[in-house]
């Protein structure tokens, strides 16, 4: 993947090897789904698939980035970054206006094999990679927290997607074979093993996106803020969903949304808990259970899944084999992670891509990965 990369950088620019190249891995999460923005816990870890990013200073000459895997590209002048309709430029300008402003005209190549709008966060592991990329470049030392953080500005700032910090602190720090343990609040992390013995974690990648995600995903958010504006009324002590119990939400007299919506995000929060003890007592029927009640909560209660996901899902939850399965990530398309037994892996992904065709007329995609490290240089 690298070799060819640089053969399409050599190709294009004349020059033998950029001077910086990063490697950005896509994020999984295991459980606690649209609890990161609510202050809550989740369990992320980062992919084998990742995305490289060769960067290299093009002095006063003008910006040149492409996007090799979308066989996009566009060049402006220094100081007009013109990105156009690109989106994946949008990141990088982004990326650039808050935190390297000033660094002059950058050639830019991006490609690898993360597939874009499939909920492992392709968008994320862009701004991650651009920033530690940048930072190499300049020389200077923020920790990656710092970075994660700042990854998550360019995207409520600059994109308008008010998310949480799930996906750039799992891209930025994760510990290969392990997932992260992170308390959103108080960034507390820590590494735990997501292995069950005989059993595997695969995704399968609905292969759709549906429009309006970002608005759904603010339009969410926006909910939570609200039943917590709602719930201080009774309880003022309540900062965020996370310190709300249902007990609590009996007598806060939230509108139906908004009971579902917090009552999600409190049940998501608590199955974070009995995850860590599933994995820890190597528990794989527990934990299959936990995905499935995951996915209930996602597709009725926070209303975030679609009808391919549900499929997925559903087939994988009837298997003889499947311990459990549920959406992953923001939503409305994207994957579903599935934790199965290693013996049906190649019948199950048959019998599923099958039954997915025979329902809406074209093939997921199983992708099979291992959990690797978080952001990292590649040395040439
Ligand atoms: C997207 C966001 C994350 C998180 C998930 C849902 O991936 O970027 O911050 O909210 O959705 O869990």
């Amino acid at each position: 993947m690298i070799e060819s990369l640089l053969q399409r950088w050599n190709s294009t620019f004349g020059d033998s090897s950029p001077q910086v190249v990063v490697k950005a891995p896509g994020r999984v999460n295991i459980i606690g789904e649209h609890t990161d923005y609510n202050d809550g816990w989740v369990m992320p870890g980062a992919m084998s698939r990742c995305l490289y990013i060769l960067i290299s200073r093009n002095e006063g000459k003008g910006h040149h980035w492409i996007a090799s895997d979308l066989d996009e590209s566009f060049e402006s002048p220094e100081d007009v970054i013109e990105y156009g309709e690109y989106s994946w430029a949008r990141y990088i300008q982004g990326t650039i206006s808050l935190y390297a402003q000033g660094i002059g005209s950058l050639r830019i190549l991006i490609g690898g094999d993360l597939p874009v709008g499939a909920g492992i966060s392709s968008s994320s592991a862009l701004v991650c990679g651009m920033l530690y990329a940048l930072q190499q470049l300049t020389g200077r030392t923020e920790s990656k927290i710092d970075l994660a953080l700042l990854g998550q500005r360019v995207e409520r700032e600059i994109i308008g997607v008010q998310g949480g910090i799930m996906d750039q602190f799992a891209i930025m720090m994760s510990e290969p074979h392990h997932v992260m343990l992170l308390d959103c609040r108080t960034r507390e992390h820590h590494n735990i093993s997501a292995d069950l013995p005989g059993c595997k974690w695969i995704l399968i990648n609905t292969k759709v996106k549906h429009a309006l995600i970002d608005s759904d995903y603010n339009q969410r958010s926006a909910q939570c803020a609200y039943s917590v504006s709602m719930i201080q009324k009774l309880f003022p002590e309540v900062i965020a969903l996370r310190d709300v119990t249902m007990d609590m939400l009996k007598d806060c007299n939230l509108t139906d949304v908004l009971h579902r919506r917090s009552a999600f995000v409190i049940e998501e929060n608590n199955r974070v808990h009995e995850m860590i003890k599933a994995l820890h007592e190597h528990n794989a029927t527990i934990a299959g259970k936990l995905l499935k009640a995951s996915h209930e909560g996602l597709r009725n209660k926070y209303e975030v899944s679609c009808d391919e996901l549900d499929h997925l899902a559903d087939f994988a939850n009837k298997y003889q084999g499947v311990c459990g399965a549920r959406m992953m990530g923001g939503g409305f398309g994207g994957c579903v992670i599935c934790l199965l037994n290693e013996e049906v892996l190649d019948a199950f992904s048959k019998a599923c891509t099958a039954s997915y065709h025979d329902q809406f007329g074209f093939a997921p995609e199983v992708i099979l990965f291992e959990l690797g490290g978080g952001v990292s240089k590649v040395s040439l």
